[in-house]
């Protein structure tokens, strides 16, 4: 079965992905496309609506990528949304030219007509603009429905044909009746129907799975303890229980009672076949010395693959490897929707095992956003702890560690790593952070403990807490300071061998989120 969807045409704008998420919001399936994609990739794909989104080229420019002429004759609803607007008029005949003045930010914005894409819509609000062209002479062939000071056509419809042309942005929060208008355009003028939820995601992806693992042949599906790799073996345990084993490798890095933890919710509650590995020490030895951050990744990666495929080997009719990779990866990787082949990320854990060991690939999350992994993951049964968990980094507590990797170092960060999740998951922020820990750097540093003054053996500790949607950048979280006093009086009281704690506040760049 195919979703009906509505496609989105990238021309380069920041909120492709943004649009997208925006139409799933109301529960319609959305597919992102390249500029140029056909009428014919658009119909296999069930496509009964179009939003061409913004971008930062100007049409009438020599490279501007334009849209298929054969779209506008398909019939089906179009949304034009600033460059996708002057791209949409301009083929019809409209012009566009660079406005007078930029205009950037919020701006008033009156109805001038009627339509069904701005039912419940005041005749008075707000949007958000972010343009320097602007359409003109819309000529006979275009009625304008609002107008901005700075624009005057502000919102176009076709007069026979159902597109439409904003020039601000529905999609973004600033512009306050932006779902309401991309509500309008889903229901009233594309007559979509809201059936994508997280039931309806499983039941799909349930069905593709069945449909592509042979009968007899056993899926391997390696956890990692973070949300994709889980959610990943939740749907295949749902689809193929008796075909699915799943492998966890202890390297030793891990936080406190991480393993157990897995053990406790694959294991125990969904009584998979999961296959753990302890390699603590195996990894330790690799470590044994090692100082630079690069070299210790590399080892960290190397050893893994080592593990990973001698426990393979152990699984009979092992035939496909299952990965957790995102429709985020997917596009960014080049529109799979739009035919071009779509490199694979290569998973920090599992990259390059597929080709080596001859396994096919099995990758039910890659037409899903992170929201969505976490809507099915609560649905199939996974603990609203390991749904919201944030990543961690394949060579675990290795990189937060500066220098050498010892046990008792392990130890140490271990402790007070745990203390700094506790007390942020008391403290309500855990869900407003992406990513916090500890890092632990071994300088000694002078304090008084009891009655004298403590240095040997003492090491600091760093704790960073950031926020961030894709890990690119990154900023420091402005936390209650009370949380911070809590973290620190804690971890120098009961994790022996630290005396003095720091909170990291530097944005990434010029840092890395991470400190190795
Ligand atoms: P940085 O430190 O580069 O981190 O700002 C960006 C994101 O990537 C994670 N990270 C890693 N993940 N293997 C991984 O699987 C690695 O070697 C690695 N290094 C960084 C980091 O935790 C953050 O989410």
């Amino acid at each position: 079965m195919i979703n009906r969807s509505i496609a989105i045409l990238d021309f380069g704008s920041q909120y492709v992905q943004l649009i997208a998420r925006r139409v799933r919001e109301n529960q319609v399936h959305s597919l992102i496309f390249s500029p140029g994609a056909s009428p014919e990739e658009l119909r296999r794909q069930n496509v009964i609506g179009i939003i061409l989104s913004g971008g930062p080229a100007s049409t009438y420019a020599a490279a501007a990528p334009k849209p298929h002429p054969g779209i506008f004759e398909m019939g089906v609803p179009i949304l034009g949304i600033c460059y996708g607007m002057q791209a949409l008029c301009e083929h019809l005949g409209a012009k566009v030219h660079a406005a007078a003045q930029r205009e950037y930010g919020r701006t008033a914005l009156n109805l001038t007509g009627d339509d069904a894409l701005l039912r419940h819509v005041p005749r008075g609000t707000t949007v958000w603009m972010s343009h320097g062209d602007i359409v003109s002479g819309i000529g006979d062939d275009f009625v304008t429905l609002a107008r901005t000071p700075s624009c005057p056509h502000a919102i176009v419809r076709h007069t026979a044909r159902p597109l439409y042309g904003m020039q601000f942005h529905p999609e973004v929060t600033h512009t306050p009746e932006g779902s309401q208008i991309l509500r309008n355009f889903l229901f009233d003028v594309c007559g979509a129907e809201p059936t994508w939820n997280a039931g309806s995601i499983i039941d799909q992806a349930v069905e593709a799975i069945r449909a592509k693992v042979r009968p007899g042949a056993q899926v391997i599906c390696g956890l990692s303890g973070g949300v994709d790799s889980a959610v990943t073996a939740a749907l295949l345990h749902r689809a193929v229980p008796d075909r699915l084993a799943c492998i966890f490798v202890d390297n030793g890095m891990l936080r406190l009672n991480e393993r157990s933890r897995v053990e406790a919710i694959f294991r125990g509650h969904f009584k998979m076949d999961l296959h753990v590995v302890d390699a603590a020490a195996r990894f330790l030895e690799r470590l044994r010395g090692v100082v630079d951050p690069q070299e210790k990744r590399i080892r960290i990666g190397h050893e893994f693959i080592a593990v990973f495929k001698e426990e393979a080997k152990r699984i009979a009719h092992a035939h496909y490897l299952a990965q957790g990779t995102l429709y985020p990866d997917v596009i960014e990787s080049g529109h799979s929707a739009a035919g071009t082949a779509a490199n694979i990320k290569l998973h920090h854990n599992v990259g390059g095992l597929p080709a080596e060991l001859g396994f096919e690939l099995i990758e039910p999350l890659r037409d899903l956003f992170k929201d969505e992994v976490r809507m099915i993951g609560e649905l199939l049964g996974l603990t609203e702890e390991m749904v919201w968990r944030h990543p961690f980094p394949g060579p675990g507590l290795a990189v937060r560690i500066i220098g050498e990797v010892t046990p008792e170092r392990l130890e140490l960060l271990r402790r007070a790593d745990q203390i700094i999740i506790e007390e942020l998951v008391s403290a309500g922020w855990y869900r407003k952070v992406a990513q916090a820990f500890g890092v632990l750097i071994p300088v000694a540093s002078v304090g008084v403990m009891g009655d004298g003054r403590a240095y040997q053996g003492q090491s600091v500790i760093a704790v960073r807490f950031v926020e961030s949607t894709d890990f690119m950048t990154a900023d420091w979280v402005h936390i209650d300071p009370n949380v911070l006093a809590r973290i620190s009086s804690r971890i120098t009281n009961e994790v022996s061998g630290v005396n003095r704690v720091v909170y990291d506040i530097t944005s990434k760049p010029p840092a890395t989120i991470e400190w190795e």
